[in-house]
């Protein structure tokens, strides 16, 4: 089967980015990463695609006219580079309704949660304020709703009593960096049914 041809959006240091284009690395991946779009000239996250050899291209937000008018224009830039599925990948603007409905059951975003418990920002923080015994991250098709859609995949962490929102940041970043590809490559196989607002995974048959 083809590999689909997939984007990474991003707007900082892009580490899920670097491990998505590590993981498409193995000729077996069902996903290629075709291109890295950034909304900032200054994510950290374009050198690192670069270097991977990885296509990159700045689509800066600050300077349309409106959320249509930027939106409008990364969709041209993924039109020029065939783009089949996306990832959000720490991508820090909010999307509009019908960027994201063209893109339905084809934009992935990971969210350092497990949601639908803790959507925004600063989670880890929360998560430690609130009390859970449990964290993690979720890998989810993207709905109009922030941090919002049916979920793929998800993985949890412990919380332990001395963690700071660094240290368990940081866990669940691990935890990230596995997840992510393996959401993808459930999707990029066709794998992945969504069914209102759960997904169901097909299993393959061995032999
Ligand atoms: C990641 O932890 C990702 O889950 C989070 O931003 C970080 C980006 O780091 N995304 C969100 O909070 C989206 N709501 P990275 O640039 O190193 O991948």
């Amino acid at each position: 089967m083809a590999r689909r041809r997939t984007a990474i959006l991003i707007s900082g240091r892009g580490s899920n980015m670097s491990a998505l284009i590590g993981a498409a690395r193995a000729p077996d991946f069902p996903a290629e990463i075709a291109l890295a779009l950034s909304n900032r000239s200054d994510a950290g996250g374009l050198a690192l695609a670069r270097q991977a050899g990885v296509a990159t291209a700045v689509v800066d937000h600050k300077i349309y006219a409106g959320r249509d008018e930027f939106e409008g224009s990364m969709q041209a830039m993924l039109d020029i580079h065939r783009i089949e599925l996306i990832c959000l990948a720490g991508f820090m603007r909010v999307l509009g309704a019908p960027f994201v409905a063209r893109w339905r059951d084809r934009m992935l975003n990971i969210h350092p949660s497990l949601l639908p418990s803790f959507r925004g920002l600063d989670t880890h923080a929360r998560a430690i304020e609130a009390g859970v015994k449990i964290h993690g991250c979720t890998v989810h098709f993207v709905e109009p709703e922030l941090d919002s859609g049916p979920i793929i995949a998800q993985a949890a962490v412990e919380v332990r009593d001395d963690d700071t929102p660094e240290t368990l940041g940081a866990r669940v970043l691990t935890q990230e960096h596995a997840l992510y590809p393996a959401a993808l490559a459930l999707v990029a196989a066709g794998r992945v049914q969504t069914d209102g607002a759960r997904t169901r995974i097909a299993t393959v048959r061995q032999g």
